[in-house]
């Protein structure tokens, strides 16, 4: 593949959950590049979840076309985009099946036919990653919510795909969890895997997407760096999306820059201070 081509392509997707029925993604384009670490925004009910089930063959477009590294989500197997592109479900419960936390982690990448070999060093290091190792004989369903939720990531990580999507990855985790979280998704994203996040929590989005993506009534309304998505205040404002704290007051200091995070506003501060 062209390193340039987009890894994921959607064309023009409208979607209904109902034959006849009305549409929950009104006409959609977007094209996603490989390394890519993108923040998804948006409403309760504005297509977000409905939008990345696409992505990985889950959903099937009411018209329009998804492609994933040039395959169209149309005519490729699930299994065969499940090993490009993995998803974390929104409610971890709905990922997990199995018996215990070992064979939940190594159903992926066994079912994707991944040598034994692979199957083992993929598994202990997703569980070792997830800070799960030593639950392996566990019933999953006798973890903590928060365990459940990274158990889910885990199953995902061992799968080792391109592509990363966490459906509010960061519920019920309390927030140094959180920032641990942000912290292996930036290594991931370093490592060359695209990641797409689902969240309602704009810093989050601020300190660690180098794309927002803000749906609206199953539209695009926005698709740019932070800072610059930030800046269309009216648009954001029909979604009720307030910009951080620390991007409003650094714009208010006028700062050259405005700073998506508290690090970044100290940095531009200091420099104003300079000059
Ligand atoms: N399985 C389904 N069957 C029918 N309608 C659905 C289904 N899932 C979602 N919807 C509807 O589609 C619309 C978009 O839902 P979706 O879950 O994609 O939104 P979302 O942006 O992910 O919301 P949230 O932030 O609450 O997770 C909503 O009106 C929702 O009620
Ligand atoms: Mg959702």
């Amino acid at each position: 593949m062209e390193k340039s081509s987009p890894i994921i392509k959607v064309e023009d997707l409208t979607f209904s959950y109902r034959k006849g029925g009305s549409l929950v993604l009104k006409g959609i384009s977007l094209e996603i590049n490989q390394g890519d670490f993108i923040a998804i925004l948006g409403q309760n009910g504005s297509g977000k979840s409905t939008l990345v089930r696409h992505f990985n063959g889950l959903l099937q477009p009411t018209s329009g076309r998804v492609r994933v590294k040039e395959m169209d989500s149309k005519t490729t197997p699930v299994s065969k985009l499940a090993a490009s592109v993995g998803y974390v479900f929104q409610n971890p419960d709905h990922q997990i099946f199995c018996a215990s936390v070992w064979d939940e982690i190594t159903f992926g990448p066994k079912n994707l036919g991944y040598s034994k070999d692979a199957v083992e060093a993929n598994g202990r290091e997703a569980l070792e990653i997830m800070e799960l190792t030593g639950k392996e004989e566990r019933h999953p369903h006798s973890l903590s919510r928060g365990e459940r939720q990274r158990l889910a990531i885990a199953t995902v990580l061992a799968i080792k795909p391109d592509v990363i999507i966490l459906d509010e990855p960061t519920g019920g985790q309390d927030k140094a969890r959180t920032e641990k979280l942000m912290y292996i998704l930036k290594n991931l994203n370093e490592k060359g895997h695209t990641i797409i996040i689902i969240t309602h929590d704009i810093e989050l989005a601020a300190e660690y997407a180098k794309r927002v993506v803000v749906i609206f009534d199953g539209g695009l309304l926005l698709d740019g760096h932070p800072r610059d998505v930030f800046l269309e205040e009216e648009q954001l404002h029909q979604t009720f999306l307030t910009v951080p704290d620390i991007f409003a007051f650094s714009r208010a200091m006028q700062l050259k820059t405005p700073a998506l995070s508290p690090a970044e506003f100290v940095a531009e501060y200091k420099k104003m201070k300079l000059a």
